[in-house]
């Protein structure tokens, strides 16, 4: 595990980036890839440590996929294809990966087993577990299957109508995969609505799928055909250089071909009440997933409240939200956020911690935290901690230190980015 010095005491960010495809959307190509019939081609790919994880688990089920400059083909022979895995399945660093895999692999006559990186060790599995057992899916792991190593032996499944005890679009796509796979009708019910990709997905593989409010039922036993799926950059990316161009003083940084899914925008919203310089351009020729592009200059911040419903809606951007909140005017406040807990790291912890080290006045709370600005940053050493958003945040954070800055567990990054450190360096 190495360190690195960032650049601190910037001024006059100016460019352009291409913002990197959307991870959640790239993981999910590859998996309805590998459970359809026929090719789908994938473009603008998200070639991060977390999608290739998905791409070798499925390789490991005997599909065919190729992958070269962003373009990844997938073979698929539908989920019947699916062969059981010789070896254990890797997930990595991927909550994404193992969440979803484990409601098709509910459904599959074969046995396997799941385990990851020291962090997926500590992560919570019971919110999967527990509803695709009780669909029927022989499930074990650690502490009676609340933890890594899990083993599946799929099956024969039944429907099931369940209500989510948390807002997790990972918990319910994996419902939703599994009721692909089930007798009947699957209902899954959200207390607030998260990131739809999956349902957009199964629509777009030639599936049906209905929402009616927050409920989404699906029927299974249907045949999903391969596609071309083209991925947007990723707005959980693209807000660190939001945050950037709107903090660092001088700036103005144009971010091309963003997903804006009304599910992921949250970070817009906030942006927009606490006063941020932004325009947006729609591309009207996006399809499935709306995408456009994001022009943004240094602005005057000031305070806000983020709560309730909108947290789902930027759960991945509040680190460098927090970061934001540093350089606005008063005082801010996130709560309803306890799922941070349990993210890559505990990101209550991580984020109010590491932005201590740098002069931050920011505390934790039992949901979120809470933030005094504005302060000018000072430098240190800092950590990732392993977690490639605290990373990327702290990147950002060290533009406005006075001092230097080392950030140790750089490496993590390449999670979700892997090519940050150049697309900041562009920025210079
Ligand atoms: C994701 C859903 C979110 C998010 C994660 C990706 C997805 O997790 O934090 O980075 O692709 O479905 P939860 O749904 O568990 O909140």
């Amino acid at each position: 595990m190495g360190s690195l010095k960032l650049k601190s005491n910037a001024s006059n960010l100016t460019g352009e980036i291409k913002i990197p495809g959307d991870k959640s959307i790239s993981h999910r190509s590859v998996m309805f890839g590998s459970i359809a019939h026929g090719e789908t081609v994938v473009t603008n790919f998200l070639p991060g440590d977390d999608c290739l994880s998905t791409i070798s688990c499925f390789r490991k089920m005997g599909v065919r996929i190729e992958e070269e400059d962003g373009i990844v083909r997938v073979f698929g022979n539908g989920i019947e294809g699916l062969s059981e895995p010789t070896e254990l399945l890797d997930v990595g660093n991927s909550g994404t990966t193992i969440r979803l895999l484990m409601g098709i692999l509910a459904g599959r006559p074969f046995f396997s087993t799941l385990a990851g990186d020291e962090s997926i060790a500590k992560r919570p599995m019971t919110r999967v577990t527990e509803p695709l057992s009780k669909m029927g899916a022989k499930i074990d792991g650690r502490k009676n299957g609340a933890f890594t190593p899990i083993s599946i032996r799929g099956g024969k499944l039944n429907s099931i109508r369940y209500q989510l005890p948390v807002a997790s679009a990972q918990v319910k796509s994996a419902i939703l995969l599994a009721g692909l796979q089930a007798e009947g009708e699957t209902t899954v019910i959200e207390p607030a609505s998260t990131r739809d990709h999956t349902e957009r997905m199964i629509r777009q593989f030639g599936g049906e799928i209905h929402r009616n409010g927050q409920e989404i039922t699906v029927v299974g036993g249907q045949k999903l055909t391969g596609v071309h799926v083209h991925v947007p950059g990723d707005i959980s990316s693209a807000a660190f250089f939001l945050v950037a161009g709107a903090i660092v003083p001088e700036s103005e940084i144009v971010l091309k071909d963003v997903g804006l899914n009304p599910t992921r925008t949250g970070i817009i919203e906030v942006l927009k009440n606490m006063g941020a310089n932004l325009e947006i351009i729609q591309n009207e020729n996006s399809s499935v997933e709306p995408s456009g592009d994001l022009i943004i200059k240094t602005s005057s911040l000031k305070g806000t409240v983020i709560e309730g419903d909108l947290i789902p809606k930027l759960i991945d951007e509040i680190p460098i939200i927090a970061l934001m909140a540093t350089q606005a005017e008063g005082v801010t406040i996130i709560k309803d956020a306890e799922e941070l807990k349990v993210k890559e790291t505990n990101r209550i912890d991580t984020v109010v911690n590491e932005l201590k080290k740098l002069g931050a006045v920011i505390e934790a709370t039992e949901d979120g935290m809470i933030i005094h600005g504005k302060t000018r940053l000072k430098g240190g050493i800092v950590s990732s901690h392993g977690d490639h958003r605290i990373g990327m945040m702290l990147a950002i954070a060290a533009l406005l230190c006075y001092e230097d800055v080392i950030l140790e567990k750089p490496e993590s990054i390449s999670v979700s980015y892997p090519n940050f450190f150049t697309h900041l360096n562009s920025l210079l």
